[in-house]
């Protein structure tokens, strides 16, 4: 049986870590793809993975380009193309700037591999998996955005610390936009298959879920220049595993809702089933009536930025 293919498109932190941990993990052979503007930039990354195989004991293959038609008979797609944040930017603020590059990278999608299941990690989040949806016209089930795994594996970082546990055994959940109005539940979080609330107080639960909501941002200023790039790399290769191996994990990310959560053709953070078939299920989860009113609100940024999509493309 032939490898699997997992095409990334950019090749900056993210794309390079993601490169580096599908390799370790033998997930399929790599091709890293960036504008022609960055050069050997791709290649070298490929090549500098690939010259290290042997001691993470990896035969896949890696190749750098700075063509779209490398694309070709990619089974998963994970697009970091874009810029990220500096300092002092929010995710929104590059709405405008990563809309473009977004549409190009569409269309290439749809002329090298519209069978893929895509990957969308450029921000704003939910807006820019609206338009890969948009543009590519690619199914809903098989285009999706990287971002509550990322919030759910931050707040259970912060959970773990909190109550001096192993973060293996905390289990979060993270809905809504992935920006500053995204929602942590309290009731979903589970330590060791212990209800949180039996753990910890709603109070102290609620300065983590602040500072979940703030994580992004605060790597941004710790860094200096650009954003968090080995958690969201991490992040999204456990989704592309889930696609390849239709392993049928349950975990949240931006996916297209119809009618789910009372919203429709929107791209919002909630929890689904993604195996061979992509989403497989959007699954609702029972909110208490101040999380629905949180959520909602989350719900209306994700519209803000999706109608802006639908005004500029
Ligand atoms: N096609 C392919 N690659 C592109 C395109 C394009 N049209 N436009 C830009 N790129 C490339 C850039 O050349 C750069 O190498 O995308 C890469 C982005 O890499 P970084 O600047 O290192 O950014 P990174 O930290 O990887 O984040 C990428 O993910 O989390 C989000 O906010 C973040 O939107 C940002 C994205």
């Amino acid at each position: 049986m032939a490898r699997k293919k997992i095409a990334l498109v950019g090749a900056g932190q993210i794309g390079g870590t993601m490169a580096l941990v599908a390799a370790q993990k033998n997930l399929g052979d790599v091709v890293l793809i960036d504008i022609p503007m960055t050069q050997g930039m791709p290649k070298g990354k490929a090549l500098d993975i690939m010259e290290g195989r042997s001691v993470i004991n990896s035969s896949v293959d890696l190749q750098g380009s700075t063509d779209y038609a490398a694309l070709k008979g990619a089974d998963v797609v994970i697009v970091t193309a874009g810029f990220p944040r500096m300092p002092g930017m929010s995710r929104d603020d590059l709405l405008e700037k990563n809309c473009g590059v977004i549409k190009t990278v569409a269309e290439a999608i749809k002329e090298h591999a519209p069978e893929a299941f895509v990957i969308v990690i450029t921000n704003p989040l939910d807006a820019m998996v609206y338009n890969m949806q948009k543009q590519s016209g690619l199914p809903s089930n098989k285009v999706i955005g990287m971002a509550g795994v990322l919030d759910s594996a931050r707040l259970a970082c912060f959970v773990a610390d909190e109550l001096g546990v192993s973060v293996e055994d905390v289990k979060a959940l993270v809905l809504g936009g992935h920006g500053d109005t995204m929602v942590s539940i309290y009731e979903s979080v589970s330590v060791g298959g212990i209800p949180l609330p039996q753990l910890m107080t709603k109070e102290k639960f609620a300065e983590l879920a602040k500072r979940t909501a703030g994580a992004g941002g605060e790597i941004v200023n710790l860094l200096g220049r650009g954003s968090a790039f080995y958690s969201p790399a991490t992040s999204a290769i456990h989704m592309a595993e889930a696609y390849l191996l239709d392993k049928k994990n349950v975990f949240s990310c931006a996916a297209k809702l119809n009618g789910e959560y009372g919203v429709k053709g929107l791209y919002c953070g909630v929890p689904v089933v993604v195996g061979a078939n992509g989403v497989e299920k959007i699954l609702e989860v029972k909110l208490t009536e101040e999380e629905k009113a949180a959520f909602n609100k989350s719900v209306e940024a994700c519209k803000k930025n999706a109608d802006w999509v639908d005004a500029h493309t």
